[in-house]
């Protein structure tokens, strides 16, 4: 599937860690640690657009300019639970990212997503905003919180998933066709749960240690 603004890695590094996380034997501490490797690649590549700018500094040897990140500082955006479990990864590579949250949750019913908290960093305009959610299902929770976060003024989004539904991608990419999408693995298909199929079950869950 080629789409603007979608990049689909395909880097041997993430694909075996993501096999990895698929084993429903792999626990908690492990998946945990897995999730954070892979939101660190997945934000490596994400990020190579990030402007710079020339400071001078001085090397042991001779002073010379040198390119630095310019700008307004990166905002992570974790969707509540699971995005959170991608947030230390990416502040690995920009440590003084600002973070904000959005609270949705799946109806266990309709799969409709519902919000129950938003607080995000100001000025959001002029950042660069990272969505992370490790799971792009059906696409209504990524489609809510980046209206939400347009709503409140963002612009420049990334929308970071590590495992993507081909319906879910489709449906984010129809309603926000400016943001650029990057996906760890396209997956076949949702079952009639709306559960991605192979997957990797409830990523809150296996984060989290919940059931
Ligand atoms: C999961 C996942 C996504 C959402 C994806 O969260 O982390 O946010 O489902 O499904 P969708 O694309 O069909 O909206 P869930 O609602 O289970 O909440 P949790 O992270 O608190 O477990
Ligand atoms: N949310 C998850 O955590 N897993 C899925 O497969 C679908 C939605």
């Amino acid at each position: 599937m080629y789409l603007d603004n979608v990049s689909i890695l395909d880097h041997p590094l993430l694909q075996h860690k993501i096999s990895l996380l698929r084993d429903k034997n792999t626990g908690t501490n492990e998946f945990r640690a897995m999730v954070s490797e892979i939101a660190m690649l997945m934000g490596f590549v994400a990020l190579s657009d990030l402007p710079t700018k020339e400071v001078e500094i001085e090397t042991p040897i001779e002073k010379c300019m040198t390119p630095v990140i310019a700008g307004r500082k990166l905002a992570v955006v974790p969707i509540l639970r699971a995005g959170l479990g991608m947030v230390d990864g990416i502040l690995k590579l920009v440590p003084s990212a600002k973070v904000g949250h959005i609270g949705l949750y799946r109806d266990e019913e309709t799969h409709e997503p519902h919000e129950y908290y938003c607080k995000l960093p100001s000025p959001i305009e002029e950042r660069t905003i990272v969505v992370t959610d490790p799971m792009l299902a059906t696409g209504g929770s990524a489609v809510s919180a980046v209206d939400f976060i347009k709503q409140h003024g963002g612009k420049k989004i990334k929308f970071l998933c590590i495992i993507a539904a081909p319906e879910g991608l489709k449906r984010l990419h129809e309603a926000h066709p400016d943001v650029q999408i990057y996906v760890g693995h396209l997956d076949r298909e949702l079952n009639e749960n709306a559960y991605i199929c192979p997957g990797l079950g409830d990523a809150g869950d296996r984060i989290f240690g919940t059931k």
